[in-house]
């Protein structure tokens, strides 16, 4: 289904593959089918176990971006994928197939490598004998040397590090710091100072056993034979009524297993709480954890039942109106097993402690002492009282942690000494991984994880959510801390440096990439791969400064270059955050707009670098991931504006899903890869009218939902639209400028619009067997198709919005009179009868007061309905709550059996709610027994399997 697209390529002097691999037909199943088992937990780049960062592309696409840039079209799929180390060694054709196949097979109780019958090929490298073919290839087609790929952007440095895995020459820049090191990391030390297993083991070993001498005392504990591993923590706060104490605790789970866990049982007395540890056989019985005294943020007294609200919880927390409380322990026992006790007065001492000393510790005083700038992610954490870096731990944790950076500064001038520069650089950087991985497990924002009785981690999600029951990590256990944190690390490490035997390091910077051509030459690079910021979706920057102040208490002065700023560099960070123009406007959406054209000139200028940079006859492949068509139209401007040409596309499956070969759900998991050329000068110089084209575009997107049906390309609904942006934007950049009549300048969006309604229709055509959807009024159809492309009531806005455009509705304008949807945290979310139609026995009883006559817009008393869809919610709140008989009584004095949208209207809507969903089990009771047999609406084209239709109206008495 992808494009393919010849580029004329101009004598630039040197020379560069007509066309490349990517920009042919691509294997996309089998290449999406490797991605989806690359995301699955422990199978995934080494990389991302180094330590943090907010965005990960799996390694197929990564690969895929790097060789599909470099090797000449010729290159056959076998080929690319037996480089891509897909499929067996030995299979010599029919790759792609092969995993396809092995994919729809049923897996044994084997692994998913013994599954495939080939490794993972994260851990594969290609061969010597395969790269020197691969350079030979390249290099033959690159007019005799290898190509150079730039990464401008390039986070941990995934991409630049596969390029130079496979001996291609590479240069990466990022400007955020703490992205920055892990990328010196892997794309420098691992090929250049190599193993340091011995090392920094070593190093390991001495600063655990410096910091564990001074913690030690911070953990007491009544049996010496129980090493504390971690605590489950709350906050205690005092009842405004009886003054009573109520731990914050939503549920009472240490630790859940299949026939139970563990858990704590507390004990209320004399306004006081103590816990007693309880292993749980049965969840109900004789106690449930599930109850604690705080339910959607309000506490309720366990002394006296008054709940104090919300808001007056976090007032006290806020005004430190609080105290720590251990309420479970988790510890190792002498035979090594892992158990879990109630918290108790020994480990509040233990707190207490920690806290006096961070109260007359002059030397603790500066450390992590850095404000928390007010940003769109800090609201949270600055609403519960917290200023400075160093309040998102508890006086424990800090000194903990404070104590490893003691003995980590105790060690560093050795280090430095013994090694020379760089290695010693190596070393340190991997031991202040090491304790920034170890923070992110042990803060007040680390969620005490019962699922399996430990930690989580700071961004479950990628954000800082406060946590009412957060997780102490006791660092200085054998395991489950440092050590552990360090191992990962290395082990990461470790990997990283056998992949990058026989490579040379990437050419790395870390700087603003609008500004890249300081540091490198204009065209000394061939290929550009880029996975940019995703607009709105992280901010990297702000979420980032957590780990900066740690790594720069630990590095500041062995990488003064990186960790030179107070915190993270937000200003030129390419996203699109509306918080940041707080300042020039109040208003919501000029907030919005301003941050949209920020992103856009942002992005604008990193393309024109790139463009700069590279070569006449370059590469540049771009990935980017979003649901909101704003941030196509702003990427695909930038892309545009900056002298690109889009060559080919393909969608990728990128993100994380457990959905290959299912439709479903309203969620994006698909990327778009965008190829590029320069754009030729004087070219594009003669704009085109829109209306030329229009109908073209619609065309360009509506074949390529068509093609992805064709050839059986498993995709969800929602994401076939985003597939065909791809398509669609190559077309208007190939006209580019755009202008309409008046000579205004057409944006992408308005095409992307184009295409949006062109698929809808597609998808229409293809899975909805029912006739007649477009003779509907435009919110009926609005309603229906929502159901048929997104499976589900709720959906983001801006499809919505856009399937509004399609189906012909403004969404805003009918939300108040019609109430079919509703916001729930930026989504939309369909109504249903229950939540539209007044109560018709109430209205019927002029006696009583009926409040859903103020509350719900659709009478079901009326003979006439402005929209079908309030015809059919009405039917079926009569149906449910006066029966059949009342419902045939009600259609025939509607004489709805002739009514042709309504018929319409039932046979779409049972073909597009799920089977489980209420409303379709009435339209199933509505069609049959007499009521059906008065409607005599045709299903036979709908699937009614599995469908236990009743047969008369008996079976529907009240
Ligand atoms: C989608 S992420 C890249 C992820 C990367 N492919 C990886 O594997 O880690 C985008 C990156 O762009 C970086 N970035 C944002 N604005 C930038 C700018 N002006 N210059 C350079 N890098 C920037 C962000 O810090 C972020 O790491």
């Amino acid at each position: 289904m992808s494009e393919k697209f010849t580029n004329e390529e101009e004598d630039s002097g040197r020379d560069s593959p007509d066309k490349v691999v990517i920009e042919r037909k691509l294997p996309l199943t089998a290449i999406d089918i490797e991605s989806q088992k690359d995301m699955k937990a422990r199978r995934y780049h080494s990389l991302r176990s180094l330590h943090k960062w907010f965005a990960a592309r799996p390694t197929p696409a990564s690969r895929l971006s790097v060789l599909g840039s470099i090797l000449p079209a010729e290159v056959d799929d076998d080929e690319l994928l037996k480089l891509m180390q897909i499929g067996p060694k030995q299979l010599r054709s029919g790759r792609a197939e092969y995993v396809e196949r092995k994919f729809s097979e049923s897996k044994g109780s084997g692994g998913l490598d013994d599954h495939y019958g080939y490794p993972n090929p994260n851990t594969q490298s290609p061969t010597t004998a395969e790269l020197e073919q691969l350079h030979e290839l390249v290099a033959e087609a690159w007019g005799g040397e290898l190509p150079t790929v730039l990464d401008p952007t390039a986070g941990r440095g995934t991409i630049p590090f596969e390029a130079i895995r496979y001996g291609i020459p590479a240069k990466a820049n990022e400007l955020n710091p703490v992205a920055s090191l892990i990328m010196k990391v892997a794309l420098e030390y691992a090929p250049e100072v190599g193993s340091l297993n011995s090392e920094v083991n070593d190093w390991k070993e001495k600063i655990h056993k410096e910091a564990k001498e001074n913690i030690e005392e911070y953990y007491p504990t009544e049996n010496p034979d129980h090493e504390i591993l971690n605590s489950a923590v709350t906050y205690l706060i005092e009842c405004d009524s009886c003054g009573g104490d109520i731990p914050l605790v939503m549920k009472w789970w240490l630790n859940k297993t299949t026939s139970g866990g563990d858990a704590i049982r507390p004990i209320y007395e004399s306004g006081e709480v103590r816990y007693e540890h309880v292993k749980v056989q049965n969840v109900s019985e004789p106690y449930d954890p599930q109850d604690g005294p705080v339910t959607r943020g309000d506490a309720e007294c366990p002394h006296c039942g008054v709940v104090t609200v919300s808001d007056d919880v976090r007032d006290k927390i806020t005004n430190n109106e609080f105290q720590y409380s251990v309420y479970g322990v988790n510890y190792e026992d002498s035979s090594g097993n892992w158990e879990f006790r109630a918290g108790s007065d020994v480990d509040n001492r233990g707190m207490s402690k920690a806290r006096d000393r961070v109260e007359s510790d002059f030397g603790i005083i500066d450390f992590l002492s850095t404000p928390i700038t007010t940003t769109s992610q800090s609201g949270e954490i600055q609403r519960m009282g917290m200023e400075y870096w160093r309040d998102i731990c508890t006086p424990r944790q800090l000194v903990v942690h404070y104590e490893y950076l003691q003995a980590f500064e105790k060690y560093k001038p050795e280090i430095q000494e013994q090694y020379g520069c760089k290695k010693s650089k190596a070393i340190l950087s991997l031991l202040a991984l090491a304790s920034s991985r170890a923070l992110s497990f042990n803060t007040r924002l680390s969620q005490w994880y019962d699922e399996i009785g430990c930690p989580d981690k700071i961004f479950t999600n990628n954000n800082f959510a406060v946590k009412k029951m957060f997780a102490d990590n006791n660092l200085s256990a054998p395991r489950r801390g440092y050590i552990q944190r360090l191992e990962q690390v290395l082990e990461s490490y470790q990997d990283l440096v056998s992949y990058t035997e026989e490579s040379n390091a990437a050419d790395i910077a870390q700087m603003d990439a609008a500004q890249i051509s300081e540091k490198w030459e204009n065209d000394s690079v061939d290929v550009a791969v880029l996975d940019p910021p995703y607009y709105s979706s992280i901010m990297y920057a702000e979420l980032s400064d957590v780990f900066y102040v740690l790594q720069k208490e630990y590095l500041g002065d062995v990488h003064s270059d990186i960790f030179s700023s107070k915190l993270t560099n937000k200003d030129d960070e390419a996203v699109a955050n509306p918080s940041r123009f707080n300042e020039i406007s109040g208003d919501k959406k000029s907030q919005a707009e301003l941050a949209k054209r920020d992103y856009e000139e942002k992005m604008t200028s990193i393309f024109e670098e790139v463009n700069s940079l590279l070569s006449e006859t370059g590469v540049i492949t771009v990935m980017f991931t979003h649901r909101d068509m704003d941030a196509w139209d702003t990427l695909t401007t930038a892309f545009i504006e900056a002298g690109f040409t889009i060559s080919a596309t393909h969608p990728i499956k990128t993100e994380q899903s457990d959905r290959v070969g299912m439709q479903g759900k309203a969620s994006a998991d698909s990327s778009i890869f965008l190829i590029g050329r320069k754009q030729e000068t004087g070219k594009n110089s003669k704009s085109t009218l829109w209306e030329d084209i229009k109908r073209d575009i619609a065309e360009v997107a509506g074949q390529e939902a068509r093609n992805i049906i064709e050839s059986g390309y498993s995709i969800s609904k929602t994401d076939m639209a985003i597939a065909a942006y791809g398509p669609t934007l190559h077309k208007f950049a190939q006209e580019y400028p755009v202008v309409d009549k008046k000579g205004e300048k057409i944006r992408p969006r308005e095409a992307l619009s184009e295409a949006r309604e062109a698929v809808t229709e597609v998808i229409a055509e293809t899975f909805l067997n029912t006739e007649g959807i477009d003779s509907l009024d435009t919110l009926t159809r609005w309603y229906v198709l929502a159901w048929l492309i997104y499976e589900n009531d709720t959906f983001p806005y801006d499809e919505g919005n856009q399937l509004g455009v399609a189906a012909g509705v403004d969404i805003n304008e009918i939300k108040r009179p019609t109430k079919i949807w509703g916001k729930s945290r930026g989504d939309i979310q369909l109504k249903n009868q229950d939540e539209r139609v007044q109560d018709i026995v109430l209205l019927k009883d002029d006696s009583v007061d009926n409040p859903s006559s103020r509350k719900y817009p659709v009478d079901p008393t009326d003979t006439r309905f402005t929209y079908t869809i309030d015809a059919v919610h009405s039917a079926i709140h009569v149906y449910e709550r006066e029966g059949a008989r009342a419902a045939w009584d009600w259609l025939t004095e509607r004489n709805l059996k002739s009514n042709q949208a309504f018929a319409v209207t039932v046979t779409a809507l049972l073909e597009v709610l799920p089977k489980e969903n209420g409303m379709r089990e009435t339209l199933v009771n509505l069609i049959s027994g007499e009521t059906g047999e008065y409607l005599d609406i045709n299903v036979d084209h709908i699937d009614m399997s599995g469908v236990d239709r009743q047969t008369s109206l008996k079976d529907h008495t009240e």
